[in-house]
């Protein structure tokens, strides 16, 4: 069994010298990665810039951008049997890319144009068949009917549902809800043992074996 995990930020290039990014760490990606793995699965990781070391035995792509992160995604998703979508990817990236630094000339203010980026995980899920896709869902405030949403939407089996607190942070808690509207707790724990109970929950869950899947 091959599992796909995105994980960390994407990186959109204003000009060689300037980027939007966000906080995360791709410290949950990797960690689910490592849980997989330990799990006996081949894992392929799919990660923006992070500081991180891939965990033993787990085969690394890493890519700035969201298209680029895309466009790995794409070519191994064929292969795979689930998808973790953690990467806090960038919702837009600067509309044009400057190849020469940009100079602020005399001006006191300015305006920067952004682009939607694609949505990775929607778009791979959209062909998912009987695989297993899961989300992060990251909301501030009370995030359920949200992630609900993003869940319908993007056409997941789960959805963990965190808060802003658990960005670049060594500890988080969540809920993970699946398709039905279940929800388990978990946490507050270290990110690696939060990951540990995320992927053994999904495995272990009955939507697993009601689509004759193996864990
Ligand atoms: N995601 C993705 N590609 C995007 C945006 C999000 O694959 N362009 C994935 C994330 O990896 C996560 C899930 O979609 O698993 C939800 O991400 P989140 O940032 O919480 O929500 P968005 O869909 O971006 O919606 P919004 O920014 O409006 O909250």
């Amino acid at each position: 069994m091959r599992a796909l995990v995105t994980a960390g930020p994407t990186r959109e290039p204003l000009d060689p010298v300037r980027y939007l990014t966000n906080r995360s760490s791709g410290r949950m990606g990797y960690a689910i990665a490592a849980a997989l793995k330990r799990r006996g699965w081949d894992v392929l990781l799919v990660s923006g810039p992070t500081d991180l070391q891939p965990p033993l035995g787990v085969d690394l792509l890493a890519v700035e951008t969201a298209r680029e992160m895309l466009s790995a995604c794409r070519s191994a998703w064929p292969d795979c049997h689930a998808l973790f979508g953690v990467a806090a990817v960038a919702d837009y990236r600067p509309a044009r890319r400057s190849r020469t630094k940009l100079k602020k000339g005399g001006a006191e203010e300015t305006t920067l144009d952004l682009v939607r980026n694609p949505d990775i995980l929607a778009s791979l899920a959209r062909h998912k068949g009987d695989r297993l896709a899961v989300g992060f869902a990251l909301e501030t405030g009370v995030g359920r009917r949200e992630a609900l949403r993003k869940l319908r939407e993007k056409r997941l089996d789960f959805i963990a549902l965190n808060g802003p607190s658990a960005l670049d942070a060594p500890e988080a808690s969540l809920v993970l809800i699946d398709a039905d509207g279940a929800e388990t707790p978990l946490g507050p724990l270290p990110k690696g043992r939060l990951a540990t109970a995320i992927v053994r929950t999904v495995l272990h869950s009955p939507r697993m074996s009601q689509h004759g899947r193996q864990a």
